[in-house]
């Protein structure tokens, strides 16, 4: 069963763009002008794995118009919906790619920085993500992994506003956000390759951790 199958895909793009400013709060951004920036330089090559609806890259097209942007997603709705954004500068590359197999449609050593934002949690395998994105990066290139981190499932369910939505999709996607603990995510960076130059907490349920290839 493909991600397109599984959830209810016009719901998750309404959901992922009417979300994208309490997912992303300040505390991401100081994170990613204070400890990611820094190693990217002013016109980098960045890709965006698993862009979903694309608002992401809407926002870094304001923060870094000279940067040339690229998304990957295997949901054509995402898709659709990221190609019709206004983007501040250049409009980004899209191109559909299931993110459990590689080899990932981006040449070797082409990208400064790579960014996976809640999506490796639903990944089979995140250290094939691992792989990739070092065979992409540049030499002195960065990887952002931001992510759900495991927590009780009462606090799961209570930071996600409880069962009185959708409890059929809260449990659903419960597996995937609750998958992997702080300490599994930094032990997984590591064997996958990668030193941990950056880290911080935006969101009680997510990290951002900067990893770059050792
Ligand atoms: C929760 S959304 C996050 C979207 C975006 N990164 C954000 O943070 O707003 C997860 C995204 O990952 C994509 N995705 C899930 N599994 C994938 C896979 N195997 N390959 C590529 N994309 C995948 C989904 O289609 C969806 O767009």
């Amino acid at each position: 069963m493909t991600i397109d199958s599984r959830w209810d895909q016009s719901a998750m793009v309404e959901r992922m763009s009417s979300d994208f400013g309490r997912r992303y709060p300040l505390a991401f951004w100081e994170f990613f002008e204070s400890q990611v920036r820094p190693r990217t330089g002013d016109a980098p090559a960045i890709a965006d794995l698993g862009c979903g609806a694309g608002l992401l890259l809407q926002e870094l097209s304001s923060r870094l118009p000279d940067a040339t942007l690229r998304g990957i997603d295997v949901s054509r709705a995402m898709l659709a919906n990221a190609r019709e954004l206004d983007y501040a500068a250049a409009t980004p590359t899209f191109t559909l790619h299931d993110l459990n197999h590689a080899p990932y449609p981006v040449e070797d050593a082409s990208l400064d920085l790579c960014i996976s934002a809640n999506v490796t949690c639903f990944l089979d395998n995140p250290l094939v993500l691992f792989a990739e994105v070092r065979r992409m990066l540049r030499p002195g290139g960065v990887y952002l992994l931001f992510d759900w981190k495991r927590q009780t499932l009462p606090a799961y369910v209570e930071g996600r506003g409880g069962f009185g939505n959708d409890p059929a999709a809260l449990m659903s996607l419960q597996p995937y956000h609750n998958r992997f603990t702080l300490d599994e995510w930094r032990w997984l960076l590591a064997e996958g390759g990668f030193d941990l130059v950056g880290e911080a907490h935006p969101r009680t349920s997510h990290v951002a951790l900067a990893g770059a290839p050792r």
